[in-house]
């Protein structure tokens, strides 16, 4: 049997180019390697922690459907879906949740900037810790059980491998740690699963690239779906350094490092594949008007397909219940498992 891989992308808005090179390109290169039995899905329990409006949330999660199948993902190669499908992920969510204390999920890095996000930099550095209680104190409850629920995501497929950008890595620790403990605990059920982690696990935002590209922060985003002439100018005034030399240097040339890296990671898709040093060779001595132009050039040719022509929504609606129905019945048969190892399934009497 091949070994299970899995991953998922929350539907909160369109896909910017994070996004894509940390996670959704490599999901199509790792399902057409053939090396994998594939699950991806929408995780759309997630999403519910930043409220959406249910006519958002129905649309986002179509427009994600469609962005999947654009991008190469193939429903005959890989089992594409919906989470919030699946029944039995609730109750091992919940199973999980008996196994962790509050204080491990409340530390998560991911959990202080969520709820930090609507503070403004310099209100983040005054906060007192009586004022970070409070905010926590009266922040959604998901937001706190959000990689429990991953970690269910994850181990209810018996994913060994799970493709994520960088962010993501301390939600896979935290989903080792509860497959150890419930092995410890109950028998071997689960399997530890392990990141794959692609060459651009941070891709950083175009215009601070000391901070990861992230939708919270949509100035410094290309979004896949953006126009040519949009992603001429982003790719213009990304942020680099005084001097002119084509360098990869992260430490000390921050943004023209970034921008090496994005040009290498697209590179394929309208070419042979450049590595970021055949692109310093190429560039030496150019100054960055030419380099920006090229990337530009790159950047509208490999997300073109992203402007084409969207999969219908009837075939996405039909294509991610098929699939929600595979998911299910392995989720519902590794629950039947979990139930009987914990002690819910009684014994037959006489
Ligand atoms: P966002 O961080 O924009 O809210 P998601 O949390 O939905 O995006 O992330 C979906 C996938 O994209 C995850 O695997 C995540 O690790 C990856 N990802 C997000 N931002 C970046 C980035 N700047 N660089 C690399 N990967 C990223
Ligand atoms: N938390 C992930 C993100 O923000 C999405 C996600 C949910 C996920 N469940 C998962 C990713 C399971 C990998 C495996 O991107």
């Amino acid at each position: 049997m091949k070994p299970v891989l899995i991953s998922g992308i929350q539907p909160t808005g369109r896909l910017h180019l994070g996004n894509y090179l940390g996670a959704l390109k490599n999901f199509v290169e790792l399902q057409n390697s053939g090396k994998y039995q594939c699950y991806f899905f929408i995780a759309d329990l997630h999403a519910l922690t930043e409220n959406p409006e249910a006519k958002d949330l129905r649309a986002n999660i179509l427009n994600l459907a469609a962005d999947f199948i654009t991008a190469g993902l193939d429903p005959k190669k890989s089992v594409i879906f919906q989470q919030s499908q699946i029944q039995s992920l609730q109750e091992l969510k919940w199973v999980f949740s008996t196994l962790i204390p509050p204080g491990e999920l409340l530390r998560m890095t991911a959990f202080k900037e969520k709820v930090l996000q609507a503070l403004k930099p310099e209100e983040r550095e005054k906060i007192t810790k009586e004022q970070y209680d409070e905010i926590v104190a009266n922040t959604n409850y998901g937001l706190v059980e959000y990689p429990v629920l991953m970690a269910a995501d994850i181990l209810i497929y018996n994913g060994q491998f799970v493709p994520v950008g960088h962010d993501q890595l301390q939600h896979l620790e935290l989903a080792r740690t509860l497959a150890r403990k419930f092995n410890k605990k109950f028998g071997k059920t689960f399997v530890e699963p392990q990141a794959l982690l692609t060459k651009t696990p941070r891709v950083m935002s175009l215009n601070d690239p000391t901070k990861k590209m992230s939708k919270s922060q949509p100035e410094g985003c290309l979004f896949l779906n953006d126009s040519p002439k949009d992603i001429e100018i982003k790719i213009k005034r990304a942020v680099t350094d005084s001097d002119s030399e084509i360098k990869y240097d992260p430490e000390n040339k921050a943004g023209i490092s970034n921008l090496l890296e994005i040009y290498s990671a697209l590179s394929d898709l309208s070419g042979p594949k450049k590595s970021i040093t055949e692109l310093e060779k190429q560039y030496q001595g150019k100054g960055y008007g030419q380099f920006k132009a090229d990337l530009a050039d790159v950047a509208i040719k490999a997300l073109a397909p992203f402007r084409g022509l969207k999969t219908s929504d009837l075939k996405l609606k039909n294509l991610l219940s098929t699939g929600s129905k595979k998911a299910g019945k392995i989720a519902s048969a590794k629950m039947k498992e979990v139930k009987k190892k914990i002690g819910f399934i009684l014994p037959a009497t006489q």
